[in-house]
């Protein structure tokens, strides 16, 4: 008998011996021991509720992984851990999330960090090396967990392929870089050490010889010797010391027990009642009933030999409850290989689903039989297992075994399964599949899919067995229609006896309508119904097609498959990415010393790849350091009636509570228009939006501060209040500010044109999700001095609001930032409000004082980008000339009218984006609403109006029946033109040139003619192509605001220290800056350093935005320099040979001063005249660009990939091509994620629903197109920017809307095979619940409804 089956007969009450290592024998706690990084750590004292991630943080002080989410969502927190398996007799190295790892689950295991693989000091890792040198970093807080990554694949697979490097990424998130550098970079890994495109890799140009590719030289990268890596502690592998035996750590609250055998295992159940078994820990981390317990213990089972067997026989395989999800892969694979085809379906579809479950790091520490215990009604094996007729094994002291069907009786209510509490689940049977039986497992990828309450999406499996032609068994199971995974036991009955036919098929999708309760829990009833029915289709037509073959003829009524129906079997593939990227080589003659116009390196890159770079939260805490957390309102709008801290302030370990009343200052900060409310940092009377802080709790850690804020009892008296924009509207419920253009005469205009196309859109919110949450440290000095350590864009606003709330002059305040782990707008304002909270507390306290924001925090705390509402009138001539445009936007600008004013120029000016309107009445108002107050992101409104333009563009077309590329190219800007708020555009031309550049490189019209091919020969998948131009005008929107500070030093050893006003958030802009010095100073770049943002060196700086901060800080510097070269100028031209050194001395021994600052404005910004609406110059410059893209679209899921995507961008003459292409190429995946994926909902009482990655979707890096092309437009100097460049950093993002466009192609392709043409609507984001609602086909119904509110959530 093998021995999981003899487990299973085993263990019956009368079996299971008395344990001489009884629980009173644990009551001696042992002493944790693991490696890290080769090193031992013991320690006898620890405490079991830490994850590993702080242990690492705080006690071991290895900062370099990195907190983002705290929920497994996004891989910052990457780490190594390396085990000696015994079963296998091999070590094991798997990348895991640290930051839901329990501390104890690590014991004798290695972990290896960021640090530990390279460092600065000593030599970087070639992962670490070519991460550097390929560019594939911006801000760096996702580096350490990509470095991480990648490095374990190395460990495991020394010569990866493509496919390889892009899987073992899938879990880690990056915001900045649009995931193709890194995948370049760590491409050169693989057999042929490309990226798939030799031109590229070889540094080739194109027919065009002053344009080459190839961002980097890969002979440059030392070669990879995988014989060179740290061995595994022999300790480890020799000892079996800490494997054996049973383990216990405990503090006063928690204790952590590690059984070896599932006797030991049993016994300890039964003896301790509420003992709760963990093996990832993935879901009981965040399991609020677990968290709340005062005194937890957990059983580990993750080293329960008993559970992580496997027994593979002819019939079945048993898998043990804790076999990881990863090794479970590895064996059904193997026997997927050896198995005949109709014996291993079962296998082979269970595989490519666990491929779908999360991402490496979870699979290589979930257990099997933990996910099915966890009872999620949204698990994606769970149905499968319930098909495929899988058995489970449970046992327990006192009830013995026994073996249970996975079935209805199984999952009893959401989140509960039959097992009683002291039962265990052993193992997993999962039979093989026999002859004649089909099976499948259905899911949509670009979906959300943890927290389960919130966003219910549907997945299915299904299995038929047939006798002859007709249905002998069936199991139809469903997850995301209700409580548990169910079978649809009556609908699968009702299937046997029939034939496979169409009757069937109707019937079945009928039932699945009417039998099937459908919870409205999750909302999107109409998407998840239709689901149903779509993922049934292609089932229907997998089982026609199989059978077809092998009974073909055998029933008159059934229709073989057509091609055309067959597009429904295939999946959409991401194939691995490559891409060229283009760029003007450096002008004949220039220097080699001189760096612009190189693609160099960020300057931090090697600190940003070894985990040393410094981040806020990275400084060491000092020794009596308070942390902080908020007390947020849980109410949209209420009156405050009391607040009671007192269970709060009891806890041991909490100091403290601060509020309102502790403000010596102002606790206000006043709204743009007098009219409007103030702001209050802590709310007094009353609350008008969830997530205001009404005060704030100092514990010694976080974890308590957290809790203890939790347990703050606020009583609210609770008031109307208005979530969307929609609700606002019908309430008339506006701010005062609006803005209206008007130019010719619209309504004769209109009535003119041959047609004329009305609507409305809708173009949702999007939040900033910055890797690094906001953070900030006040360190209280003598005097009333502070020193305010900040993760904020905008230093200056920081020091002038926290000097506010103190009631002191703002000199004795100095603000730091060394740098920001990106920031997208998000980090301008309310890092201020962090800040005078923790310097208010800093004050009361005389303590220095943190506070970090949780992913959840940050995101219901911090106001998004504006949700906007348009309607409109457009009318144009027969041959495509726009005539008039007629068009009123809403915007919801949230719970204060705040900064929002201060965007109405790029809101107006994008709402022509490049296209000439002769006539057009353009008005925009302001929604006041209950929500956070929004705030400028990337592109600052105009990414929301330029999509409401394309949109419409797009009716247009369909209206006149004239192509969309034409209707875009006929209405272009030219030559002479002027905007619609009467501006110049300078350079226009280069729009066409970069539309024209475009269409060439894409091979537009080629394509187009494949895909309507592909198109009328596939039914259930669409290609969609679309181009997109755009411009974008640069510079902040008012007119002091453009002016900047540097202050420059050179050192008696020629060393050069530069300092500026900007913040380096990823954009480069200290990298451009050390450029531009070494330019004007003629030396090397290494001999010039940046120091961090200080308020005491630089004074008075804007925010680092708008995409300006290398015009503004480039110049500054630049001016410094300038200066310092005409004082040296002199002891140049005496000394012609000598060296820099030599001058530098000179000037010293000449009493020369070789520090200055320098001053730097731009010449006439005028921007716009509002009241006279009179446009004149713009503000800097216009940037123009192109964009093609093409996708696939499953049209019965709603899924879609980008499978290629040409850009061509206007960036002038660039500064460094590497971070201008980066900077697009980042843009443009975060407007992809905008358009297509990224959508904010909150629930019916204000709370934002859509926190984490686990609820909020930003692109991975399989949603980046598989061909990413960038050429950066040849020969297009601008006039007034920096050594003829122009800052590129937002205009990316709205090209992003080309895969919208392009999604469109795609579904009015499928439309039309259903019948329907002209405009239709498709709100943005094209999410696949509308992308398949949409495609309107006989399983959607004619789906006409375009509410944005759903029964069950809010969008904004
Ligand atoms: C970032 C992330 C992404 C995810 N993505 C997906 C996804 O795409 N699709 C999907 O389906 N799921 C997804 N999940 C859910 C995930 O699959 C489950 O959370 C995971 O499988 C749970 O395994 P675990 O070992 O970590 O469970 P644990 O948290 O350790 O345990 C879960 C439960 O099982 C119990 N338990 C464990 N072993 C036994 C035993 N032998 N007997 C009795 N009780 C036991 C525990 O007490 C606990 O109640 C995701 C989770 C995360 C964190
Ligand atoms: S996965 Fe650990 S911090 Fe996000
Ligand atoms: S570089 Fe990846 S998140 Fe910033």
């Amino acid at each position: 008998m093998s021995g999981l089956s003899h487990i299973q007969s085993h263990f019956t009450s009368a079996h299971v011996s008395t344990m001489e290592d009884s629980i009173a024998r644990l009551a001696i706690s042992n002493a944790l021991v693991f490696f890290v990084n080769g090193k031992k750590v013991t320690d006898h004292n620890v405490d079991p509720e830490m994850s590993l991630l702080s242990y690492l943080r705080r006690k071991l002080r290895l900062r370099g992984s990195k907190y983002s989410c705290g929920e497994g969502g996004c891989g910052a927190c990457t780490v190594m851990l390396s085990r000696y398996d015994d079963q296998q007799k091999k070590i094991l190295h798997h990348a895991i999330n640290a930051c839901y790892t329990p501390i104890c689950a690590v014991h004798g295991m290695a972990v290896t960090t960021v640090e530990g693989i390279g460092s600065t000091r000593t030599k970087l890792h070639p992962v670490q090396e070519r991460l550097a040198k390929a560019h594939g970093l911006q801000c760096g807080f996702c580096t350490p967990g990509m470095v991480m990554s990648m490095y374990t694949l190395l460990r495991n697979n020394p010569l990866p392929n493509s496919a390889d490097i892009e899987e073992s990424l899938v879990g880690n998130l990056c915001r900045c870089t649009g995931y193709r550098p890194i995948i370049e970079g760590f491409n050169t890994f693989t057999q042929n050490g490309c990226c798939g495109n030799p031109a590229a890799c070889q540094g080739l140009g194109d027919e065009d010889n002053d344009m080459v590719s190839g961002l980097f030289t890969p002979s440059d990268f030392a070669p990879y010797d995988p014989t060179q890596e740290p061995i595994f502690p022999s300790e480890l592998q020799l000892s079996d010391e800490y494997n054996n035996g049973t383990v216990r750590f405990a503090s006063k609250a928690t204790t952590w027990i590690r059984p070896t055998t599932l006797n030991d295992l049993l016994r300890m159940k039964s003896e301790i009642p509420d003992a709760v078994l963990v093996v990832g820990n993935a879901e009981l981390a965040f399991d609020p009933t677990v968290r709340k317990l005062q005194h937890k213990t957990f059983l580990s089972a993750s080293q329960v030999a008993e559970l992580v067997q496997i027994d593979v026989s002819d019939d079945a395989i048993v898998f043990g409850s804790s076999v990881k999800m990863s090794r479970m892969c590895e064996v059904l694979k193997k026997r997927v290989e050896e198995l005949p085809t109709f014996k291993g379906q079962t296998y082979a579809e269970l595989l490519k689903m666990l491929m779908m479950v999360g991402d490496c790091q979870l699979r290589n520490v979930s257990g099997i039989g933990s996910h099915i215990l966890a009872a999620s009604p949204l698990s994606d094996l769970t149905p499968l297992l319930m098909a495929s007729g899988t058995t489970v094994t449970v046992t327990s002291l006192k009830g013995g075994s026994r073996t249970m069907l996975l079935d209805n009786t199984f999952f009893k209510d959401y989140r509960k399964t039959s097992l009683k509490q002291d039962d265990t689940l052993v193992s997993l049977t999962i039979p093989v599949s026999s002859k004649n039986e089909y099976f499948g497992g259905y899911k949509v990828k670009k979906q959300v899919h943890r927290r389960d309450k919130d966003v219910a999406i549907v997945n299915a499996a299904f299995r038929v067995k047939f006798d002859g032609d007709i249905v002998k068994e069936a199991a139809l199971c469903f997850g995301g229609t209700g409580p548990t995974v169910v079978v649809a036991n009556s609908v699968s009955q009702k299937m046997i006896g029939r034939k496979w036919d169409e009757t069937l098929l109707k019937d079945v999708q009928h039932m699945l309508g009417t039998e099937l309760q459908l919870s409205t829990q999750g909302g999107m009833v109409e998407y998840r119904r239709s689901l149903l029915k779509s993922f049934f289709f292609k089932f229907y037509l997998k089982v026609l097609d199989e059978l077809g073959e092998k009974v073909s003829g055998t029933s008159a009524e059934r229709k073989s498959l057509s091609n055309s129906d067959r597009s429904a079997l295939f999946d959409i593939e991401k194939s691995p990415t490559s891409g060229t990227q283009l760029y003007q080589v450096v002008p004949d003659g220039q220097p080699a010393i001189d760096p612009i116009g190189r693609p160099v390196m960020n300057e931090s890159g090697c600190q940003l790849v070894t985990g040393e770079a410094v981040y806020c939260n990275d400084v060491s805490m000092e020794p009596d350091e308070l942390q902080m957390a908020i007390v947020f309102s849980t109410r949209p709008h209420a009156k405050i009636i009391s607040v009671d801290t007192s269970a709060a302030l009891s806890l041991d370990g909490v100091h403290g509570y601060v509020d309102a009343t502790d403000v010596p200052g102002k606790n206000t900060w006043p709204a743009a228009n007098p009219l409007d409310e103030d702001s209050e940092t802590f709310a007094t009377e009353k609350v008008i939006c969830v997530g205001q802080p009404i005060g704030g709790i100092l514990a010694d850690t976080p974890e308590l501060a957290r809790k203890a804020a939790t347990l703050v009892n606020v009583v609210y008296e609770d008031k109307e209040y208005i979530l969307s924009v929609q609700d606002a509207m019908k309430t008339g419920s506006f701010y005062q500010s609006s803005r209206r253009v008007e130019e010719g005469d619209v309504a004769t205009e209109l009535e003119k044109s041959d047609h004329i196309v009305e609507g409305e859109v809708y173009v949702s919110a999007q939040s900033h999700y910055y890797l690094e949450t906001m953070n900030c440290v006040v360190r209280p000095n003598e005097r009333d001095e502070m020193v305010v350590l900040s993760s904020t864009q905008c230093p200056n606003d920081v020091q002038m609001k926290v000097a506010q709330a103190l009631g002191v002059s703002a000199s004795k305040i100095t603000v730091k930032v060394r740098r920001v782990g990106g920031g997208f707008g998000g980090k301008e304002f309310p890092p201020s409000e962090l800040a005078k909270m923790c310097a208010v507390a800093a004050k009361k306290y005389g303590k220095s004082v943190r506070l970090m924001l949780t992913r959840d925090e940050d995101m219901q705390f911090v106001g998004t980008r504006h949700a906007a509402l348009a309607r409109y009138k457009v009318g144009c001539t027969s041959d495509g000339h726009l005539n008039a445009l007629d068009i009123e936007v809403f915007m919801n600008a949230g719970c204060t009218e705040g900064i929002s004013p201060a965007l109405f120029g790029q809101i107006i000016t994008q709402l022509s984006n490049a296209y000439k309107i002769p006539a057009y009445i353009m008005a925009v108002k302001l929604c006041k609403t209950n929500i956070p107050s929004c705030i400028p992101m990337r592109g600052a409104g105009g990414p929301k109006t330029m999509a409401i333009i394309e949109m419409i563009m797009d009716d247009v077309a369909r209206k006149s029946g004239i192509p969309p590329e034409k209707i875009r190219e006929i209405n272009l800007y030219k030559e002479g033109d002027v905007n619609n708020l009467y501006q110049e555009l300078p350079d226009i031309v280069n729009l066409r040139r970069c539309w024209d550049e475009c269409l060439k490189r894409s091979d537009y019209y080629r394509r187009r003619a494949e895909i309507d091919n592909f198109n009328s020969e596939n039914r259930w998948k669409k290609r969609g192509l679309a181009m997109v131009p755009t411009k974008r005008v640069l510079g902040l929107p008012l007119y002091f605001l453009n002016q900047a500070q540097a202050l420059v030093h050179i050192y008696l050893d020629g060393s050069v220290l530069i300092s500026h006003g900007g913040v380096e958030m990823g954009q480069g802009l200290n990298t451009k800056t050390v450029q531009i010095a070494s330019r004007v100073l003629c030396i090397p770049q290494e001999r010039i350093h940046i120091n961090e943002n200080s308020t005491d060196k630089v004074p008075n700086s804007s925010s680092t935005a708008a995409s300006s901060g290398t015009d503004l800080w480039g110049n500054a510097v630049r001016v410094a320099c300038e200066t310092l070269m005409e004082r040296l100028e002199k002891f140049i031209y005496e000394n012609p040979k000598g060296s820099w050194e030599d001058w530098v001395n000179t000037a010293y021994m000449n009493r020369v001063s070789l520090s200055t600052s320098g001053h730097f404005k731009y010449p006439d910004i005028i921007g716009f005249d509002w009241d006279n609406l009179k446009g004149t110059k713009g503000q800097y410059y216009f940037c123009y660009g192109a964009a093609c893209c093409e996708v696939e679209v499953d049209c019965l899921t709603g899924d879609h990939q980008l499978k290629r995507t040409d850009i061509v961008m206007d960036v002038g003459d660039s500064l460094n091509p590497a971070l201008d292409i980066g900077q697009i190429e980042g843009a443009f995946v975060q407007g992809y994620g905008l358009y297509t994926l990224e959508e904010l909902r909150y629930s019916k009482e204000g709370k934002l629903l859509t926190k984490g990655p686990g609820m909020y979707r930003i692109p991975q890096i399989g949603d980046i197109p598989s061909e990413f092309n960038v050429t950066l437009l040849k020969r297009a100097p601008c006039k007034v920017g920096l050594y003829s460049s122009k800052g590129v950093g937002e205009v990316g993002i709205n090209i992003g809307f080309g895969a919208h466009l392009a999604i469109k192609d795609a579904v009015a392709s499928a439309r039309a095979d259903a019948g329907l043409d002209g405009p239709f609507r498709l709100d943005s984001p094209a999410t696949p619940e509308r992308i398949r609602l949409a495609c309107a086909d006989e399983f959607t119904g004619k789906f006409n409804d375009h509410s944005i509110d759903d029964e069950f959530f809010i969008r904004p």
